[in-house]
């Protein structure tokens, strides 16, 4: 074995969903540095094509691609244009998702008048948007008889957080929805296709900051408060705090590990509290 092999990417191409997020942005950026070919992948196409200018001229190769992960024909579309490009897919991962804060169990708006709309937005972004893009490039994975698709779960998934209900059993389904991929991938076409989730704890980004910072002040509300509390590590995550896990679970390093959800969270799902 030659270790210096163990976490090479270079030359590998990646499809990133909500790749023009906060955190899909930070891995995108970093898989470019890595040497792999990155398809910017996002709903928004100024923010895509912002940040494929911006790899580019950093020295790393791009392509902007756009498709809401919920339309199976866009996404087929997009898989066109990126098979076009560089003939191959090797990563998959699928960062589009997120909390609809109509979801969200308040004061004003308690559990029992949440609009099944907003709940039914919530869970289709996530599972059904985690699903189509995985059925689309897991698709060339098997024709490739190779591939590594790469979930984003969360902290909720263990154990449902207050109020957002909907994103809890949403992320409590990726998953799922992720051992389940690993079984079938490796046993119905490769065990060379392998298919993980990472668990992100809390990180300080547009969906969450109406939940954890005080509107006019910016202050920490006593949920943020309560988060840090929990927090072993006692902060907040930063975006660059997923990507060694990331690109570790991409790697030949886990070329034995399919089907796991990875916490990264400051220690925030091994406290008791106590
Ligand atoms: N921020 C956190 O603390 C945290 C914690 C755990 C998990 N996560 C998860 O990490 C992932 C990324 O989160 P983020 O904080 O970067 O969110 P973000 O809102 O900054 O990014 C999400 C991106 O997805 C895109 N998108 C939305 N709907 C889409 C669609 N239908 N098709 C294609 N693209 C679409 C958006 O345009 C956006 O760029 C999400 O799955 C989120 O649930 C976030």
């Amino acid at each position: 074995m030659d270790v210096k092999k163990l976490f090479d990417l270079t030359g590998k191409v990646a499809v990133v969903t909500g790749a023009s997020g906060v955190l899909g942005g930070c891995i995108c950026k970093a898989l470019a540095q890595s040497g792999v070919k990155v398809g910017v992948m996002d709903i928004r196409p100024e923010p895509t094509q912002a940040l494929v200018t911006e790899i580019k001229r950093a020295g790393g190769e791009a392509l902007a691609m756009g498709g809401n992960v919920l339309d199976k024909a866009a996404v087929e579309k997009e898989r066109d244009a990126v098979l076009k490009q560089w003939g191959r897919v090797d990563f998959l991962l699928n960062y589009a998702g997120g909390n609809n804060p109509k979801a969200t169990a308040t004061a004003e708006q308690p559990f029992f008048d949440i609009p099944k709309e907003a709940l039914e937005r919530c869970l289709s972004l996530n599972v059904t948007g985690s699903v189509v893009p995985s059925q689309v490039f897991g698709k060339v994975m098997a024709s490739q008889n190779e591939g590594v698709i790469l979930n984003v779960s969360s902290m909720n998934a263990f154990r449902p957080l207050t109020r957002i209900i909907a994103y809890s059993a949403a992320k409590a389904a990726v998953s799922n929805f992720t051992q389940w991929l690993a079984v079938h991938m490796a046993q119905n076409y490769s065990p060379k296709i392998r298919v993980n989730a990472i668990a992100p704890g809390f990180f300080l980004t547009d969906q969450n900051r109406y939940l954890l910072t005080d509107k006019s002040t910016g202050a920490r509300t006593p949920r943020g408060e309560a988060i840090i509390a929990h927090t072993p590590m006692g902060r907040y995550g930063e975006p660059e705090d997923l990507t060694g896990t990331v690109l570790w679970l991409l790697s030949p390093a886990a070329a034995f590990v399919t089907g796991v959800v990875v916490p990264i969270d400051g220690g925030f799902s091994a406290f008791s509290g106590v």
